[in-house]
């Protein structure tokens, strides 16, 4: 087996699941590479050492700069808050490493076009962390999307809701707060929450044409983590959208982190003239499906549990009916990324995908200034 050196950049949420997916890939899935954790990157030496010593790191770096020099690295995983996304994806380009990056691509489509070019030119391997096109159940409602089995696409439905940031008392930025501070994060809910239902929404139903959108910032002042001082809140704390998309379905999109005893509802549903489907994340393991075509008297919403050796991904895991979570939605993408690597067809979602989806959120912001529908602009 060929090893495949990774060199990770940040330890936090992702960086642990990310770690944890390079390290479970070989044990389910019949790969001809196998994952080396070469280095570990983040700016605190000792908290970097503790992360090489839990998850299994050969070494560390304090500066990407240092990584992205390394002879003995081919991927550099970028797990660190979106403002540095683009820097570090187009040196890394520069140095021909294939490149993993964490989304929102970069604060902004201009940004993000700056990414695609450069790993275009360096023609090198390149995904964004999307990691819910790999939860099995929606794989699969993305398969019987391709199928036709809903027919023409009347409507498509999103939300994203949580309720972690009514306190007025949270500061804005630094560790673990970077979310709420514009300049780190580029927006608040649009490009953290939402951008994973946008991704979500072209995968299954294609490009959008136009949206309106209306967000607001609930708490205008907090106190900066970094500074100390009261500063303006410049993120959206709840954003709401509709769409067109280009199949000539309509669509709604709600985010916000308002929305009181919800954690992480990300939900949708797709309507089609043969059919429904429906999906939460509370509920990861199940797909709701309504076929028209059933028998009349029998006809009705089917829970769906997505555990069976036909269903995506499900025959590398345990027996049928055995469920999984979370965490092996990035297992699932270290394998197709490896996959793709060994068939030279780039597993989706590239940086020209995540570009798409940054393109969106631009119109939803410009769209919540200027009041108007705003078109999307299409990746060439
Ligand atoms: N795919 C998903 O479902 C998902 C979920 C959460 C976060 N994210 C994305 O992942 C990225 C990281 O988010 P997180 O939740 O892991 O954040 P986090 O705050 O938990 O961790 C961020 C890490 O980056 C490090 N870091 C910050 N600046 C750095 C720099 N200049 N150089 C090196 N390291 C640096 C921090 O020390 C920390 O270890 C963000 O882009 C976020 O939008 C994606």
């Amino acid at each position: 087996m060929k090893p495949l050196r990774i060199g990770l950049i940040g330890y936090g949420f992702m960086g642990r699941t990310h770690s944890n997916a390079f390290s479970q890939v070989n044990n389910f899935f019949d790969l001809q590479h196998r994952p080396v954790l070469k280095a570990i990157c983040a700016r605190d030496a000792g908290k970097a050492k503790a992360f090489a010593a839990k998850w299994g790191y050969e070494s560390i770096e304090t500066d990407w700069r240092r990584l992205i020099e390394r002879d003995d690295i081919d991927v550099i995983d970028v797990a660190a808050p979106n403002n540095v996304h683009a820097e570090i994806a187009i040196a890394a380009a520069k140095a021909g490493k294939a490149i993993l990056c964490e989304k929102p691509l970069a604060l902004n489509g201009p940004e993000a076009e700056k990414m695609v070019a450069a790993v275009t030119k360096a023609k090198v391997p390149n995904m964004v962390w999307y990691n819910y096109r790999r939860v099995p159940a929606i794989t699969f409602a993305k398969q019987l999307i391709d199928e036709g089995r809903l027919g023409r696409i009347f409507h498509y439905r999103a939300k994203f809701l949580q309720d972690w940031t009514i306190n007025a008392d949270l500061p804005q930025g630094g560790a673990g707060l970077w979310r709420l501070d514009v300049k780190v994060a580029g927006s608040g809910v649009t490009g953290d929450l939402l951008a994973h239902c946008i991704d979500t929404a072209l995968w299954l139903n294609g490009t959008i044409d136009t949206v309106t959108a209306t967000t607001e910032t609930f708490i205008k002042q907090r106190k900066h983590a970094l500074t100390g001082k009261m500063e303006k809140v410049g993120i959206d704390d709840a954003s709401l959208f509709l769409a067109r998309f280009s199949n000539g379905s309509l669509a709604t999109f709600e985010s916000t982190r308002y929305a009181r005893g919800h954690k992480a509802l990300n939900t949708f549903e797709i309507n089609g003239e043969n059919g429904s489907l429906a999906w939460d994340l509370h509920d990861l393991h199940r797909l709701q499906v309504f076929d028209y075509k059933d028998e009349g008297n029998v006809r009705g919403w089917k829970s769906v549990h997505i555990t069976d050796g036909e269903h995506p991904y499900m025959k590398n895991w345990w027996v049928p009916g055995l469920q999984i979570g979370y965490a092996e939605t990035f297992v699932h993408q270290v394998a197709d990324f490896i996959k793709g690597l060994e068939t030279g067809k780039m597993a989706s979602p590239t940086f020209k995908d995540g570009l798409a989806t940054d393109y969106v959120t631009d119109s939803v912001l410009k769209s919540a200034k200027t009041g108007r529908w705003e078109k999307v602009k299409k990746v060439k």
